[in-house]
């Protein structure tokens, strides 16, 4: 009796780590505000005997819309999906829409010379010791702070023109007149502990455009998608971005915000 109260409290306490540490924060270290947002790309590089490529969003996101790539650009909102191959971006595509020589640096940077493996490293640079040309503690300095992530707050940091974003790509986007955001929209967090959610489709809009959540993370008519906390700290809905890239889900106060300001 005894020996099966005790395996009661280890599964117990086991399943109550297993919960917390998805849910609320676990122990492990939080990234550092230099590599929230940060991703691996190797799908092929390793293999192909080359090191994987690091791809920051703290400097990209700070110079253009997320709707840009993740719309017009096509990259997957999940590392590694997208499947890029070095020949895409010789053609133009994915990295290489930008990574031209225009833009910005080329796959081969002719300033290289015959030293190309410089150009490459830019971006291979998993393990690489290769210096970056921004570093993100000068860049961000002087920025409005966040709690959590990159601990800058992108919404005021554009707000107040810190940054400005480029949303158009020659050849690639098209010329089109943004569309009205919809009002604020309510949503009701179910339980009496925790406020009611405001969802401004004003804010997304400078970031995420239309497309980026309709149709394919929400649906388009009132009140048409269910989900919960727990999956949004999985990664769905809100989740898709919150956690990952925008500000993490840790920051209850910033989404439970009815009555509270
Ligand atoms: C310059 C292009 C670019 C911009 C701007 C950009 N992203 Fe990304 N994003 C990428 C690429 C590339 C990946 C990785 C795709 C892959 O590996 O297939 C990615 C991946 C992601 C992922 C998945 C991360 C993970 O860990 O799985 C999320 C979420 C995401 N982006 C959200 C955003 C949000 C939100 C914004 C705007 C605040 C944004 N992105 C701006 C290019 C961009
Ligand atoms: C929408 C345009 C755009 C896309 C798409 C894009 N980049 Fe960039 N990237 C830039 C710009 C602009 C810079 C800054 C270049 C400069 O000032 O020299 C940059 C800089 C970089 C840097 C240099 C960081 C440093 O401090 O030296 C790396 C690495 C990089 N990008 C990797 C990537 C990778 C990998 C991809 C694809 C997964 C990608 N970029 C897609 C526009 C883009
Ligand atoms: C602007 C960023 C960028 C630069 C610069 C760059 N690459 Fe890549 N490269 C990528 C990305 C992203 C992938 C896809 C990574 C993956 O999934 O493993 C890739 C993949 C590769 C692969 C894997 C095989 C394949 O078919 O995709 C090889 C090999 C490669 N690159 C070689 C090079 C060489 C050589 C250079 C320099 C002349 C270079 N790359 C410069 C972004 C870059
Ligand atoms: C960051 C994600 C996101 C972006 C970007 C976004 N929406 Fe929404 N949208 C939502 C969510 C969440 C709801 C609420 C859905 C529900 O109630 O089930 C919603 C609801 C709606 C609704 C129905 C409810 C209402 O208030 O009338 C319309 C219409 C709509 N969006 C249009 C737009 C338009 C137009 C844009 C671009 C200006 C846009 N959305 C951008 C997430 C987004
Ligand atoms: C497509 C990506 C994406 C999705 C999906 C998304 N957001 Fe956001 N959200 C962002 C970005 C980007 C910002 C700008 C601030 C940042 O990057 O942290 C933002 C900002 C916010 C803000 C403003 C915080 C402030 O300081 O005023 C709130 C609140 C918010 N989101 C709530 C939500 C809620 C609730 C949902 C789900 C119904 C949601 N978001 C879905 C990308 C997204
Ligand atoms: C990105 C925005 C966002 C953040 C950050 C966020 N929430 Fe939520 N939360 C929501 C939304 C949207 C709902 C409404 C879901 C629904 O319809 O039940 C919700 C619902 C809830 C509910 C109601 C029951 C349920 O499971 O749906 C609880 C409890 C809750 N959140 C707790 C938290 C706590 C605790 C945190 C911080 C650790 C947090 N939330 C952070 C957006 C957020």
């Amino acid at each position: 009796m005894r020996h099966q109260r005790i395996i009661f409290v280890v599964v117990s306490l086991f399943c109550a780590t297993a919960v917390y540490a998805q849910t609320f924060g676990s122990k492990e270290r939080m990234p550092r505000p230099n590599e929230y947002g940060t991703v691996e790309i190797n799908n092929y590089s390793e293999r192909a005997g080359i090191a994987s490529v690091v791809f920051a969003h703290w400097l990209h996101r700070a110079k253009y819309t997320c709707r840009l790539c993740h719309v017009d650009l096509g990259f997957a909102m999940e590392a590694g999906q997208t499947g890029i191959r070095e020949e895409d971006n010789r053609n133009g595509l994915y990295c290489g829409a930008c990574h031209n020589g225009t833009e910005a640096f080329a796959v081969e940077d002719r300033k290289h010379g015959a030293k190309q493996e410089k150009s490459c490293q830019r971006c291979h640079s998993l393990g690489v010791d290769v210096q970056a040309k921004y570093d993100f503690y000068k860049f961000v300095k002087g920025f409005p702070r966040a709690r959590f992530g990159n601990r800058v707050d992108w919404l005021l940091a554009e707000e107040e023109g810190y940054i400005k974003l480029v949303d158009y790509l020659e050849g690639v986007s098209i010329r089109r007149r943004a569309l009205k955001a919809p009002l604020d929209v309510e949503i009701d967090a179910k339980v009496d502990e925790m406020p009611d959610i405001i969802f401004s489709h004003k804010k997304h809009a400078v970031w995420s455009g239309c497309e980026l959540c309709h149709p394919q993370i929400f649906g388009i008519t009132k009140a048409s998608t269910v989900f919960e906390m727990q999956e949004i700290f999985d990664g769905k809905y809100c989740g898709v971005c919150h956690g990952k890239v925008a500000f993490m889900t840790l920051d209850c106060q910033l989404c439970h915000t009815k009555d509270v300001y």
